[in-house]
């Protein structure tokens, strides 16, 4: 039986990657711009074929102005199994929301510069080993717009400026800008910035990034590059350089070295969103700043050397401090988007870490081993922050499931042969 076309019904063509980030991602965007996902549809989980109804044009031209997830939009007037299902249903899409004489068009046909474009989109299915000889569904709809899958190309990493071991891949980082539902004039932080690649796309977005890193080297885009065939970072190697290259220095408010354990800020409420990648201890520590008394045999013989004395910084910790900063220093509504790395064999959903102020919007994997995958979580501030929330989230039910994981370099290099870490450098890069 063909779906009925209503007003207000949307055709949205996904891409085929980052499958779990794409919903989220959808949902963040129109709560943004004033819309609501209502959708009929069935599944959401593979299929790149999302209908969905939204209040108006506009707010899908907005969300178009967005999304790395979706590639296109189209307003959708008919929708079948068959030619011939899809033929009844164009026929019952309203004449008045045409705009448009009813089919077959007549007049003119500019083709190079056409006021209108028409698609039919025929969905195969998922499994490229078993194509049908029809369709599974037929789609009609005229084009409204194209999401920003363009960025990913224009913003990648292996043209950028200053970038290091761990840089975040573009795409990525405009997706976790989006489930942070950044926008303009914001204020946006990430307290474990590295070579700053979560600041770019917020900073695209029209949003003020400030950020910190305990590596001073990172920091001042100094030491060694992570390029090959170059040896040193060379001058003007830094994350206000990276800015400029993309037009978007005056979106750079600035970068300080500091530890994310001891946050040096006035009680307050700072920012539109908080938006970071932790260390995980794979390929670089986790280390927070310690008390003198540990200061190891002759490391305070040279007090111009800028490492500080150290201690690991326990994942599950580093975890606890950034909620609880979190719910400190966001504004009520920001939200708080960070990696959580999981030994999946151990996972389990009341493992992610919890806070009183912070209610869970979004949880999202994305594999990096057999075993091993890091999920992107999502939070939003939902409740003033009062003192007596501080270490409330301890006596959770979350908290003591996740220290597990401290362990977490053990287990992603346990069972893992060389040839795998290899693949996953690469395909990170
Ligand atoms: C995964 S990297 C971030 C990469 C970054 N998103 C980028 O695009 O380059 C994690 C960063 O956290 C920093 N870091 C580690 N421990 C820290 C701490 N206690 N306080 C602040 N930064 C820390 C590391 O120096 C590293 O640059």
């Amino acid at each position: 039986m063909a779906l009925r076309c209503t007003l207000n019904r949307y055709l949205l063509l996904m891409a085929q990657e980052h499958l779990e980030f794409r919903l989220p991602e959808i949902k963040s965007l129109l709560s943004l711009f004033g819309g609501q996902f209502i959708s009929s549809h069935e599944t959401y989980g593979k299929s790149p074929f999302w209908i969905l109804s939204l209040p108006s044009e506009d707010i899908a031209r907005n969300l178009m102005k967005r999304t790395v997830c979706a590639k296109s939009i189209f307003e959708l007037w008919g929708h079948g199994r068959s030619p011939e299902e899809l033929y009844s249903s164009l026929k019952n899409y309203p004449v008045e929301k045409m705009a448009l004489e009813f089919l077959p068009f007549e007049g003119k046909v500019n083709l190079k510069k056409p006021q209108h474009i028409f698609s039919i989109l025929e969905d195969y299915g998922l499994d490229p080993n078993c194509i049908p000889e029809n369709p599974y569904n037929i789609y009609f709809g005229r084009w409204i717009a194209d999401g920003q899958r363009e960025l990913i190309e224009s913003y990648s990493v292996k043209k950028r400026h200053f970038i290091g071991n761990t840089s975040m891949d573009a795409g990525l980082s405009f997706i976790m800008a989006n489930h942070g539902k950044v926008k303009e004039n914001d204020i946006v932080f990430d307290p474990f910035v590295g070579t700053g690649g979560l600041l770019i796309a917020s900073a695209h977005f029209g949003a003020y990034v400030y950020g910190t890193d305990i590596d001073y080297n990172t920091v001042h885009g100094l030491g060694k590059a992570s390029r090959k065939n170059q040896k040193w970072r060379g001058p003007d190697e830094n994350i206000r350089a990276n800015l400029r290259q993309y037009g978007l220095e005056k979106y750079y408010l600035d970068v300080l070295v500091s530890d994310a354990s001891k946050p040096s800020w006035r009680k307050g409420t700072y920012f539109d969103a908080i938006i970071t990648d932790p260390p995980y201890g794979i390929r670089e520590s986790t280390r927070r700043t310690g008390s003198q008394k540990e200061v190891p045999r002759g490391i305070e013989k040279c007090p111009e050397s800028h490492v500080p004395v150290s201690l690991s910084y326990h994942l599950s910790d580093m975890f606890f401090d950034l909620l609880n900063f979190a719910a400190e220093t966001l504004v009520l509504g920001g939200r708080l988007v960070y990696w959580l790395p999981v030994y999946t064999p151990e996972y389990t959903e009341e493992m992610v870490p919890w806070h009183p102020c912070l209610k869970l919007i979004s949880n999202c994997e994305q594999k990096l081993s057999s075993h091993t995958s890091r999920r992107l979580i999502t939070m939003e501030k939902v409740k003033k922050f009062e003192n007596r929330d501080q270490y409330s989230h301890l006596l959770s039910d979350h908290f003591l499931p996740y220290q597990g994981h401290n362990s977490f370099r053990d287990k992603y290099f346990s069972g893992v042969t060389k040839r795998i870490i290899k693949e996953e450098k690469s395909n990170q890069e």
